[in-house]
């Protein structure tokens, strides 16, 4: 229900100046604009992470879950699949993967393969790794809230925590911290299997000097299971473009 709320709530932030940054051509489409800002993300060994846009479903068959979904659940599922084709591909994946949906509706990877598929409106994106090269991976995209959402919002997503210390746009900071949330969430679900709310991580923003551009650390509130302690500190590597900000996770 969390999540249905803020899916209603989420804004369209195209043109939102927190949208774009140095060196962001506003050439092709929102989904080549965010490939290209997300290329030089540092990925886990022998990973890839691939873009694809929301379009016709009719390039995948689809589960029978799903194709009993609303045309457009079909189209952002499809989109997921294909970018996760497309990474798995990019990685070395040389089997002829149709990714089912498994348990708890992760999706069913291949054989000694993880990932993670997240969907925005217009773009999917998905990032995979060789297991052994990673021990969990997550990744969300997410579209720039308003300013209006992100004040109505901020107090459930960084619960106790203050904003305005990220020397972001408020809305930049709240989409930034709500999306690197759901990675974390997305990255730990598939070991933990246990549910999180938001309260569960703490949010830091760091910055190596002036001019650098602020680093995204979250810190476990709680014991998440697994052997996912208190105090376990992990790093929400984002980029921001599209409207969007992108966000992966690995460890
Ligand atoms: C599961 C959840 C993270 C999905 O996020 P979302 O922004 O709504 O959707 P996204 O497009 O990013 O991701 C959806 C994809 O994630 C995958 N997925 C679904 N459930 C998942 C889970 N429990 N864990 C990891 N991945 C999951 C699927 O691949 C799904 O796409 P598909 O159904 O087309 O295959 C979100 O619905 C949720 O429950 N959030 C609340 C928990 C949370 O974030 N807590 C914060 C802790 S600090």
């Amino acid at each position: 229900m969390l999540c249905l709320r803020f899916a209603m709530l989420r804004g369209d932030g195209a043109g939102h100046p927190a949208a774009m940054k140095k060196g962001d051509s506003l050439s092709g489409t929102p989904t080549d604009v965010l490939a290209r800002a997300a290329s030089d993300l540092p990925l886990p060994p022998g990973g890839a992470l691939a873009f694809a846009p929301v379009g016709d479903a009719a390039a995948v068959e689809l589960p029978e879950p799903i194709r009993r979904c609303a045309q457009r659940r079909q189209a952002t599922f499809a989109a997921g699949r294909i970018a996760a084709q497309e990474a798995l591909c990019k990685a070395g994946f040389r089997g002829a993967a149709a990714l089912g949906i498994g348990d708890d509706g992760l999706p069913d990877w291949p054989p000694g393969w993880l990932g993670s598929i997240s969907h925005s409106d217009d773009t999917a994106a998905a990032l995979v790794a060789p297991v052994g090269c990673a021990r969990l991976l997550g990744l969300d995209l997410e579209r720039i809230v308003t300013a209006e959402i992100a004040v109505q919002i901020a107090p459930e997503i960084m619960p106790g925590q203050p904003v305005g210390h990220s020397g972001l746009l408020l809305e930049h900071e709240v989409t930034c911290a709500f999306s690197a949330k759901e990675a974390l969430y997305k990255a730990l679900y598939p070991l933990t299997r246990q549910f999180r709310d938001f309260s569960a991580a703490h949010i830091g923003w760091q910055k190596d000097g002036a001019a650098a551009p602020v680093r995204v650390m979250l810190t476990l509130t709680e014991d998440w299971g697994a052997g996912w302690a208190t105090g376990t500190v992990f790093e929400a590597l984002q980029r921001t473009a599209a409207g969007h900000v992108a966000t992966i996770l690995w460890r």
